[in-house]
């Protein structure tokens, strides 16, 4: 019977013959997803046996692998802002330098809730309107999800501090948020909305938004087809932002005047290489507003603030 060892040894080498980047990895995720242990377990018992079932999974998860499909969708999970998110074909993986979006979520959701006049003199427990947060094109609603729950971490009541209304045109990739909401327990003060950006009439009778957030299609059309063959898994809806990859941005920053608060602020994800065309692209739907751009762990370009003058 094939050891741990030997079946990573295995697939690695296939995986690398295959093209993948990241062959060993993706070996040991696999086999770990295959045998129902994690990684550090794999390495731990390099020479223990794997049975037929296990193996046998393996292997149709490595053919999977070879022919370009995403770790994610195989495994049916990813871990994004410390949790575990499922994932599938309904929506895109959630990538790491969005955690910066939520990152810059919470500090907003915090400062605004402790500038709050109320009983305790500030903080969670202050009173007034629950701060209302938008998450447009919420896919498998790692955004939402992962604020409500950092937010509850840090005693903020979801429904009385803070709503979350998060939007999304495709209806498959809605049921996974909902799906991932539920998983986490964080459903409470949140609503997923089938909607082309927004809904005619915004939730709480028609009220702006406070902060709205966005990870949008940001690539550019013709940019699609050179992109790693991981991503061709992914729905394209996801992906495609138009010629300069800003035209899911412009729309929904054509609509800011209307949807955000007096003191509001809307973070967009940007691409690494729209540090530049980003602002100016808002700036010229919307002139005079504030723009600045925040970066990532990796110093790179990543979140285009937007306020109003
Ligand atoms: C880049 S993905 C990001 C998904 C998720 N926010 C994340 O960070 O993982 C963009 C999402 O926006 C959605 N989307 C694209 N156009 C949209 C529109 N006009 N209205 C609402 N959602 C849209 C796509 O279906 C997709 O789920």
């Amino acid at each position: 019977m094939a050891t741990i060892q030997d079946c990573i040894a295995d697939a690695t080498q296939r995986l690398r013959a295959a093209g993948s980047e990241t062959a060993r990895l993706d070996a040991e995720l696999l086999l770990g997803w295959a045998v129902n242990v994690d990684r550090t377990a794999l390495i731990a018992h390099r020479d223990a046996p794997v049975g037929a079932d296990a193996q046998a999974r393996f292997e149709a998860a490595v053919t999977r692998r070879a022919a370009g499909e995403p770790v994610a969708y195989i495994r049916g999970i990813k871990e994004f802002f410390g949790l575990a998110f499922a994932v599938d074909a309904r929506a895109l993986i959630p990538r790491p330098e969005t955690e910066a979006l939520v990152d810059l979520a919470v500090g907003e959701v915090m400062s605004r809730l402790a500038a709050r006049p109320g009983e305790a003199g500030g903080g969670p427990g202050a009173g007034g309107d629950p701060i209302r947060i938008a998450d447009i094109g919420t896919g498998s609603g790692a955004i939402a999800v992962a604020l409500a729950v950092a937010l509850r971490n840090r005693r903020v009541v979801m429904g009385r501090n803070v709503t979350i209304a998060a939007t999304e045109v495709s209806p498959e990739a809605l049921d996974l948020a909902r799906e991932n909401a539920v998983g986490h327990a964080a459903a409470d003060g949140m609503r997923f909305i089938e909607a082309d950006l927004f809904p005619p009439v915004l939730p709480d009778n028609g009220a702006p938004f406070d902060i709205l957030l966005a990870n949008l299609p940001y690539v550019q059309s013709d940019a699609i087809a050179g992109l790693p063959i991981a991503t061709s898994f992914e729905p394209r809806l996801a992906l495609d932002g138009g010629p300069d990859g800003l035209d899911v941005i412009r729309a929904v920053a054509e609509r800011l005047p209307d949807v955000l608060t007096d003191d509001g602020v809307a973070l967009f994800e940007i691409g690494a290489d729209q540090g530049a065309s980003g602002p100016a692209a808002v700036g010229a739907v919307l002139p005079g507003w504030r723009t600045s751009v925040e970066p990532d762990l990796a110093r790179l370009p990543r979140v285009l603030r937007v306020e109003r003058p």
